[in-house]
């Protein structure tokens, strides 16, 4: 990758995040998905679970790393299974999109003790998303508590996002894991449809409540 010789100047960023989302756009608001069908690790093999899921995904303001100019969302993802009221899956992250680029990152944070970075590219217009990362990388990567490095070191995640005409959005995710040595594919997949549009980020509210102050 070029880096400009200029690391520090940054550009000029619009308070109105959704604006300025490109692809992303499509995922804000909030979401629930009720035929989550999951392929996890045991004992004795795969075992598939059925769940449900419910995905909140906020504007968050514009971010600069120097010229480098990011849009995104703040999305947390809670995962349950009718047979049980413990969460089956939690997750906390971002997704970015950076408009100069085409570039788009998700990020994971996984209360098992593991977090990661995916990336990929996309058009404004696009109908798929697919970002990746793999264990190792320094960049797109994987990183993992000891016990999981060690009893289910995962090697690579792949997420591949399809926009749907009606408005509704579906996922399927690819995570390969080392279990005794074996590989095993962990899948994940689900359709969401919105519940509620989403809020404002937090700048262009402010700008929005200066400016009906000044009105009156
Ligand atoms: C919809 C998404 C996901 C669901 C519903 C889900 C669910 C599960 C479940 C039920 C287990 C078995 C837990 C146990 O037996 O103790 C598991 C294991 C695991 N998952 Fe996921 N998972 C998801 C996504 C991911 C992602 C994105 C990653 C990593 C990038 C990941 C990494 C792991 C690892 C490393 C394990 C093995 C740890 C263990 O079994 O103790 N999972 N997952």
């Amino acid at each position: 990758m070029d880096i400009p010789k200029d690391i520090f100047t940054e550009q000029d960023a619009d308070p109105d995040t959704l604006a300025h989302l490109g692809p992303l756009r499509r995922l804000a608001g909030t979401w629930e998905g009720k035929r989550g069908i999951d392929i996890n690790p045991k004992e004795n093999g795969p075992e598939r679970r059925d769940y449900y899921e419910r995905i909140v995904m906020e504007p968050i303001d514009a971010q600069s790393n120097g010229p480098q100019l990011l849009y995104g969302l703040r999305y947390h993802i809670h995962i349950n299974t009718p047979e049980e009221e413990i969460a089956f899956h939690d997750q906390a992250g971002y997704w970015l999109w950076e408009p100069d680029t085409g570039l788009i990152m998700q990020t994971l944070s996984i209360p098992r003790g593991q977090t990661a970075l995916a990336g990929g590219k996309a058009t404004a217009d696009a109908t798929t998303l697919v970002v990746e990362a793999k264990r190792g990388a320094t960049d797109y990567g994987i990183c993992s508590t000891e016990f999981l490095e060690q009893a289910f070191r995962t090697d690579s995640y792949r997420l591949e996002v399809t926009f749907h005409d009606d408005g509704t959005w579906s996922y399927v995710s690819d995570t390969t894991l080392i279990v005794r040595g074996a590989p095993f594919l962990h899948k994940d997949r689900n359709h969401l449809t919105k519940i509620a549009e989403p809020d404002l980020n937090p700048w262009l509210k402010l700008k929005r409540s200066q400016a009906g102050g000044a009105a009156s």
